[in-house]
């Protein structure tokens, strides 16, 4: 079983175009298949989920969907954040909140607060997230160590950048899932991906349910892990 899985949940206008519906339905019927990850991240005892809702390239989508996707994204922090403290999970949003406006930042800290001592699933949601403003991020976090005088520049190294990183603390990505077909980042976790396994499936994210995700895990639980070694150190 992954430790770590992110999920790129992709698909959702093309599921809404096939049923003759506006991309928008798409996104709210996402909302369940949302439910089903994390429910199933849940009994199988996977740590950390990262969900890809919402990345700095979709601002330039049609204002009318970016609003749409603000209103839902609202909507869900009021109807679960009790719920997912219920349920023991912490929610995380990763993502440069500068970019939302103050109601809803409000709302995210309080969701924060809220479940911050809950430990059965780490949940993540990448709003407004880019892997490169990530790494940016992080690395202002390093310079402004450096210019306090708390790091020297010789000490920077992986395991310094990792402890300043969003998911600092939480085990190393493991899997990328990406539902809707198209087989790219998108400018997800660009340095968490290092060594994770990825899978990409045709199914759309309103049609990905439990039984699509055990698939995912299935096919992960297959595959030899070298990280670098031969497959015969491995098998030793
Ligand atoms: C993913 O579904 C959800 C977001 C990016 C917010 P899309 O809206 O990208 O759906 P497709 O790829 O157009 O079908
Ligand atoms: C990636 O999907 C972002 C999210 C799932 C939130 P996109 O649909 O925006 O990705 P591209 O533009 O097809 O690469
Ligand atoms: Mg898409």
């Amino acid at each position: 079983m992954p430790k770590h899985v992110a999920i790129i949940m992709d698909g959702n206008g093309r599921w809404a175009k096939s049923k003759g519906k506006i991309r928008t339905f798409g996104h709210k019927a996402g909302v369940e298949s949302v439910r089903a990850a994390v429910s199933f991240a849940r009994k199988n005892g996977i740590e950390s989920l990262t969900l890809f809702a919402f990345s700095s390239e979709n601002w330039n989508r049609p204002a009318e969907e970016v609003g749409v996707l603000m209103d839902l994204f609202n909507f869900v922090l009021n109807s679960e954040a009790k719920k997912l403290n219920k349920n023991d999970v912490k929610l995380k949003i990763i993502g440069d909140k500068s970019g939302f406006d103050d109601k809803l930042v409000k709302k995210i800290n309080k969701a924060e607060e809220l479940t911050k001592h809950n430990t059965s699933l780490i949940l993540n949601i990448a709003a407004n997230y880019g892997g490169r403003w990530d790494i940016v991020d992080t690395a202002k976090k390093l310079a402004s160590e450096v210019k306090e005088g708390k790091l020297a520049v010789d000490d920077i190294d992986e395991s310094k950048f990792n402890q300043l990183n969003c998911l600092s603390d939480q085990a190393e990505l493991d899997l990328l899932i990406r539902t809707g077909g198209e087989r790219r980042i998108s400018n997800f976790l660009l340095w968490q991906c290092a060594y994770a396994e990825l899978y990409f499936t045709q199914t759309l994210w309103p049609d990905f349910d439990e039984d699509a995700f055990q698939l995912a895990v299935d096919d992960f639980s297959e595959r030899q892990r070298r990280f670098g070694l031969t497959g015969e150190q491995v098998s030793a």
